[in-house]
């Protein structure tokens, strides 16, 4: 994991153009994330045994890890933001906590409207089902109703491209296809709030254009949308603001372009 302490902490208490609604919109903001702090325990033990004979030593069997530290931030309506920051920053965990996967330790989390979007490639998926039953269960999951699926689901399996294959059982696709499919289900579905975790860098170049073209649509539809990406040049298409993590801190917000050539820079040290 990256150690690099050279990166600063952004003050929540600093006004934040960023977090201004635009010009003439009302509306409350989308997302609201207000100091918050999510701890994990980390098991040093991996069976009943080295669990007992580690206490009977008096050796810590289990330690706390601090994923978030006091974070915050708001996201006004139909805006796109980019989350950025090395491996294990926390960019999955503030994703879980917005989707409401994950409760936080410390402060609270807010969202206003229908939320959905890919957290995990294949998260939902039943191994033993076929790509069309999984379909179903998979927008269930996301809020949409027999019928709205029926209506979609032709869209859905093409936008996928898996052929024939919408009747094997998921267990037997490809990575690639079990992504393809999780996505076109993910933005078939109608949300206020998108979030997307990494799921573009999955497919080929052909399917991530697609997705591209597909997120622009839903953007200028005026989703909100939460996008964790280690691509420059995607982030830069889709969103305006970029957030960098850096150990479950803040470390930037602000304009996209600021927020890629930030981690740039701090990537060169
Ligand atoms: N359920 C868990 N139990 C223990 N530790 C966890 C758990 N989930 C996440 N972590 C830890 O929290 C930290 C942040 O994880 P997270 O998945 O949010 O990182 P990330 O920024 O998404 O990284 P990546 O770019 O690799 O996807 C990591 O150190 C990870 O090991
Ligand atoms: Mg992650």
């Amino acid at each position: 994991m990256h150690s690099d302490s050279n990166f600063p902490v952004v003050d929540p208490n600093l006004p934040n153009p960023m977090e201004a609604p635009r010009p003439g919109d009302t509306s409350p903001p989308r997302i609201v994330l207000n100091g918050v702090t999510k701890t994990f325990a980390i098991k040093h033990t991996q069976s009943m045994k080295e669990t007992f004979v580690a206490k009977i030593r008096g050796k810590q069997t289990s330690s706390k890890f601090e994923a978030l530290k006091d974070l915050t931030f708001s996201v006004p309506e139909g805006q796109s933001v980019a989350v950025m920051g090395h491996n294990g920053s926390g960019k999955s965990t503030t994703l879980k906590l917005l989707s409401g996967v994950m409760q936080p330790d410390g402060g609270w989390v807010r969202t206003r409207g229908t939320l959905g979007g890919l957290l995990e490639v294949g998260a939902g998926f039943h191994p033993d089902l076929s790509g069309r039953k999984n379909v179903y269960l998979n927008a269930a999951i996301l809020g949409m109703s027999r019928e709205e699926v029926d209506a979609k689901f032709d869209a859905i399996q093409e936008f996928a491209e898996i052929g024939e294959y919408i009747d094997t059982e998921v267990k037997f696709y490809s990575s690639g296809m079990y992504a393809r499919l999780g996505f076109a289900v993910a933005i078939h579905t109608q949300v206020d709030t998108l979030l997307v975790d990494e799921v573009l860098a999955v497919g080929d170049a052909n399917f991530a254009n697609k997705c591209m073209d597909r997120l622009e649509e839903l953007k200028e539809r005026n989703t909100t949308m939460f996008i964790v990406s280690h691509n420059a040049k995607q982030v830069k298409r889709l969103c305006e603001r970029g957030i960098v993590l850096d150990h479950g801190r803040k470390a930037f917000d602000g304009p996209i372009d600021e927020a890629v050539e930030f981690m740039r820079e701090h990537n060169r040290r």
